[in-house]
């Protein structure tokens, strides 16, 4: 899909890899971007400038916050369910509120929110290009010990959305995931390990979305990682597992 021209919407773009996606819009030539936070104060002001740009409020787990965003915002064509909680816990003894919130948010949200802006998607399709992207992990296809919850989300993510790509395949709308490593961002502060420039993920993640991939690795270790994963699905688990 051609992000020129194209109406996006981004959940969680006031900070992090959602804010890096919304200025890699406006730098591709997006018609208009929604940007979508919880609190719209959050959102940059040197972002509010732009003209292209709608601030909408949205919290993907509350279905007031959803239907009163997607009754304001039904041009969209191209959704990317970006926003996302991360809670640290292992499977046997993580807190399980902190597991139920990350499900409320990742998947739940995400689909709420892919539910609520199908009709405006569908009409995109009609025209010629529509697109879902949601934005996953790499651990959602094999977990870390001290993620579970959040790598048990992101795989009901995952697997929402193999089932939606076969659900609207008719309808002229494509689904896309996008399996990051770790990015250099809040969600990962304090934890040590490699991680990608948030920047660099988002530019990477679009050129996907224009190259027509329907799963994209937006940087070099998730790239890595899921070549394994394609060949050796039981190799990846054992590798995150240590
Ligand atoms: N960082 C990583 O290493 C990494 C790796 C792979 C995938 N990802 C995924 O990338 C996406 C973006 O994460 P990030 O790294 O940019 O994290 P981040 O810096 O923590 O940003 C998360 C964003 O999601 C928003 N959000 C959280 N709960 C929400 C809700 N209920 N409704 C609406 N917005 C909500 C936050 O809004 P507030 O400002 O209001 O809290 C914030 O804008 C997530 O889906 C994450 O799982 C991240």
């Amino acid at each position: 899909m051609r992000i020129s021209g194209s109406t996006a919407l981004v959940t969680g773009a006031n900070r992090g890899l959602g804010a890096r996606l919304v200025t890699e819009l406006l730098g591709r030539d997006a018609a208009t971007v929604y940007v979508a936070a919880r609190d719209p104060e959050n959102v940059a002001a040197d972002i509010r400038r732009d003209p292209r740009v709608r601030v909408l409020a949205l919290d993907v787990t509350e279905p007031d916050s959803v239907a009163a965003a997607a009754a304001a915002a039904t041009d969209v064509d191209l959704l990317i369910n970006n926003a996302g909680v991360l809670g640290f816990g292992d499977v046997l003894t993580g807190d399980l509120a902190l597991f139920e919130r990350d499900l409320a948010t990742n998947y739940l949200g995400a689909l709420r929110v892919t539910r609520a802006w199908l009709p405006s998607l569908r009409a995109g399709g009609v025209r010629g290009a529509a697109a879902v992207v949601n934005v996953l992990t790499l651990i959602a296809l094999a977990p870390v010990a001290p993620m579970a919850g959040y790598c048990a989300s992101k795989a009901a993510a995952h697997s929402m959305t193999q089932a939606l790509r076969a659900a609207v395949r008719e309808q002229g709308i494509e689904v896309i995931g996008a399996y990051p490593g770790g990015i250099d961002t809040d969600m990962l502060a304090g934890v040590e390990a490699d991680k990608a420039d948030p920047g660099e993920v988002a530019a990477r993640i679009l050129t996907g979305i224009e190259a027509g991939q329907q799963v994209i690795w937006p940087d070099d270790a998730s790239a890595g990682a899921g070549k394994l994963y394609l060949g050796d699905p039981v190799g990846l688990e054992t590798m995150l597992a240590a």
